[in-house]
């Protein structure tokens, strides 16, 4: 049945439209895309801080998503699920095996099961995000539109969670990597806590940043799919202009492009 997102009460029938009592319009509360019963969502942790700020706001914002339906976590501890910097080899880009396969590999394989990403990560000055995002955002980099883009990624939706005193230079970044990919939509948040210690906050703010995040999965949780952004729109018709034209027959992304049938038809 489908879940009233205002008074929280459940239609009779399966495609009932509006609410009884309120008059919303009703969410079908499982997912996404309508279609299945389970939200599958894949979590990447950032910060090789355990208990840190990072993963506590990640661990709220999940216990939201658990709050409002079916929901199943796998999670990813980086660095140690991916260990090993991309070695630049460029294998991905023709197609082939990369050498942190063992790694890599079963990360791929659960991102294209997942309806949703949520890539948590603190903000580090150096160079905005930790190296364990920046590492795993480098391995999956053949994901952009220009190269070999998938099908699946055009349903999923992603958010980013990120914990610091400026959070902006650590969000853009990875909003814009992620929407080169074809995502159907990429949301964010980021707290600037100005402080290492979740708990040395004063109980007012914990209580603040809680909220917000909470806001924040459940909005999540209920947005459905919708049209492509503008961007990607841009982005697919100058990749395919970039494919055809300069990176050209014989070589892998055109041949890709080519089987795939994205040259004749767009896959969103
Ligand atoms: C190497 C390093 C660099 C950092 N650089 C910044 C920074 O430039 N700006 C900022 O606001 N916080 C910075 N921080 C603070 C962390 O982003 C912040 O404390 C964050 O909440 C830590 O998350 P965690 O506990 O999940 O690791 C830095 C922390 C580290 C360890």
């Amino acid at each position: 049945m489908r879940k009233c997102p205002k008074c929280g009460k459940y239609g009779e029938t399966e495609t009932q439209r509006f609410c009884n009592s309120c008059g919303m319009e009703l969410f079908f509360p499982e997912r996404f895309d309508d279609n299945k019963s389970v939200m599958n969502i894949t979590v990447f942790h950032g910060s090789p801080r355990k208990n840190g700020n990072t993963r506590h706001a990640t661990q709220i914002f999940m216990d939201e998503l658990q709050k409002q339906g079916n929901v199943s976590f796998t999670e990813f501890y980086l660095p140690d699920a991916l260990p090993v910097f991309c070695s630049g080899c460029t294998l991905c880009f023709s197609g082939k095996c990369c050498p942190n396969a063992q790694y890599i590999e079963p990360i791929i394989d659960e991102i294209m099961k997942s309806d949703a990403l949520i890539f948590a990560t603190p903000h580090y000055g150096a160079c905005s995000m930790s190296g364990g995002m920046k590492t795993l955002l480098d391995h999956l980099d053949f994901f952009v539109l220009n190269v070999t883009p998938r099908k699946e990624m055009f349903d999923k939706k992603v958010f980013i969670l990120t914990t610091a005193a400026g959070t902006t230079a650590t969000i853009k970044p990875i909003k814009s990597f992620l929407k080169h990919w074809g995502l159907n939509r990429v949301y964010s948040l980021g707290l600037r806590l100005f402080t290492s210690e979740w708990t040395k906050m004063s109980s007012t703010k914990q209580a603040k940043f809680e909220k917000r995040i909470r806001m924040a999965a459940k909005k999540f949780y209920h947005v459905r799919k919708k049209r492509p952004y503008l961007s990607t729109v841009f982005y697919y018709h100058i990749s395919k202009m970039i494919v055809r034209k300069y990176i050209g027959e014989g070589n892998y992304p055109y041949e890709y492009w080519k089987e795939q049938g994205f040259f004749k038809k767009r896959p969103f």
